[in-house]
């Protein structure tokens, strides 16, 4: 009986052995797998950021790491990122397909396109129509102003009392989007717009977190009925809402007077005549609910963070203040070029960026052909994970890579410099679409709110908690927070 246990045992051993995933010759090296799960045992899925780091401890800047049967090559440190998406460009500018973002879009519109011309067509289109706007009659700045102005008036008619942020700057982040693509914005108490951003956010949670790495991982159970299907399910309302508002734009158009991006992209079909390939209808809506997933939760959520520090570092905050004021004395509102007179502003904004680290393993990409990195070989249709929270951090990089820092950012005559670590929206050919956008969102936003008001830790809340959570993007933890209204001095 004994010997038959033990030699059922030694056989399901060696079962283990054969069918164990091998990598293959000079591939990246990495943790031993398991059969079925890879390594996916060995990363903490509710936020894996620390155990990537802790295996390039071990393994080394370029190592690889097994999502169930599925290799990946993760990307640890400023040297080897530059490498792969600078000098490797192309090489690593894929997207893979198979995760549940790449159900989610078909692998079309642009974040999740494949590399090939319509993703470059679409990419091209967006950045250009963007930069014009310009579109219509209001340029860039004015609709943020004009954003920023609402959420000022909801903070005045909450001063005092003791409030949660999230959802007023996920509201004000999707309005402005909103405002660029659909050329009008929601009333913030609005029944769709609120499901829509209720929706995103789920999204961001389901698709980076532990159910996002089960779909990813386990194909078997992608039927279920789990939460990946309310993830879809979302998708699709989403979808079918803009549609709505597309077909309304189609019938009420001038041809060649865009008032948004939608209008802009009926000109382009138009433009294209018979054959307007790759530009449709099915890549139009992806295109236009990747520019409003990627530009709400992302720049919201860098907002939240940087309330956070302003409210746990007081110091830095009136430091802020008192440059605000200084610039913008006698006047009643800044500008985006306001930003090169207020160097410890600039800095502080950009360290909130550094230590948010927003989306700290940046958006999956995939190898378009074989390829090498750091001598390393890596065949083509791998999946890449950039871990960018490790360039942000990292140590031989940064003056004060740990800690909350606006010196990091501070030259010794006290001007504003960005060392070439501060990749928050990647680099290379991939890199965020919406930087232009969301930098001068950050700018004016959180320029305006300094200078109109004050922002206080409730004295009931014990200490600022700064543990993020992870999805998508990353996000500080919800928090309240106090708002007192400060003097400002325009005549
Ligand atoms: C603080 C705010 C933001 C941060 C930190 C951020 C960061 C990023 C990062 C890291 C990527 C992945 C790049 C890569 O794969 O190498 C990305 C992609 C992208 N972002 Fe952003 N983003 C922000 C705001 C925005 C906004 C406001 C928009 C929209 C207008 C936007 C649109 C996009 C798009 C369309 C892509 C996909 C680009 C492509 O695949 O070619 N982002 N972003």
């Amino acid at each position: 009986m004994v010997v038959s246990v033990v030699l059922l045992w030694v056989c399901f051993c060696m079962l283990l052995f054969l069918i164990r995933t091998r990598r293959p010759k000079h591939f990246p090296p990495g943790p031993q797998t398991i059969p079925i799960f890879g390594n996916l045992h060995q990363l903490n899925l509710v936020n894996p950021v620390n155990d990537l780091q802790k295996l390039s401890d071990r393994y080394g800047k370029v190592f690889s790491f097994y999502f169930g049967g599925r290799p990946a090559v993760i990307i640890t440190g400023m040297e080897a990122m530059r490498e792969a998406l600078l000098t490797k460009a192309l090489d690593f500018a894929g997207r893979p397909g198979g995760v549940l973002l790449s159900h989610l879009t078909q692998g079309k519109g642009i974040i999740m396109a494949d590399y090939g011309p319509s993703w470059k067509e679409h990419r091209r289109f967006a950045l250009i129509t963007m930069r014009n706007f310009g579109l219509g009659k209001q340029s860039m700045e004015e609709r943020i102003l004009g954003e920023v102005s609402y959420i000022c008036a909801h903070l005045e008619k909450v001063a005092g009392q003791t409030i949660d942020p999230q959802t007023l700057f996920h509201n004000a982040s999707c309005d402005i989007i909103c405002s660029i693509m659909f050329g009008s914005r929601y009333e913030y108490d609005h029944e769709f717009f609120q499901a829509m951003i209720k929706m995103m956010a789920d999204n961001s949670k389901i698709a980076n977190g532990p159910w996002g790495m089960i779909y990813d991982t386990m194909p078997l159970l992608r039927n279920l009925p789990l939460p990946f299907q309310s993830a879809l399910r979302d998708y699709h309302t989403v979808k079918m809402h803009v549609l709505d508002i597309v077909n309304e734009h189609r019938a009420t158009r001038t041809p060649n007077e865009p008032r948004d991006l939608i209008d802009g992209y009926l000109d382009e079909v138009d433009k294209r005549g018979q054959d307007p390939a790759p530009f449709d209808d099915s890549q139009m809506l992806t295109m236009l609910l990747d520019l409003l997933f990627a530009g709400t939760d992302t720049t919201s959520n860098t907002i939240r963070a940087a309330v956070l520090y302003f409210m746990a570092y007081p110091d830095i905050q009136e430091r802020c203040q008192q440059e605000i004021d200084m610039v913008l004395e006698g006047r009643d509102q800044l500008c985006f070029e306001d930003r090169h007179s207020m160097p410890y502003t600039q800095a502080v904004i950009h360290e909130t960026q550094r230590a948010a680290s927003t989306l700290p393993l940046s958006v999956f990409h995939c190898t378009t052909k074989d390829t090498e990195l750091t001598g390393y070989q890596i065949p083509k249709g791998t999946l890449v994970i950039q871990n960018l929270s490790s360039v942000l951090h990292e140590e031989t990089q940064w003056k004060f890579p740990h800690s909350f820092n606006p010196n990091n950012f501070l030259n010794e005559q006290g001007e504003f410099e960005k060392p070439p670590a501060f990749m928050p929206f990647s680099i290379g050919p991939r890199t965020c679409l919406g930087e232009g956008l969301a930098r001068m969102e950050l700018f004016l936003i959180l320029v305006t709110l300094l200078r109109r008001f004050q922002f206080i830790w409730p004295e009931d809340a014990g200490e600022p908690d700064f543990t993020p959570v992870f999805g998508v993007t990353q996000a500080p933890k919800p928090y309240k927070m106090v708002v007192k209204p400060r003097t400002i001095t325009a005549n």
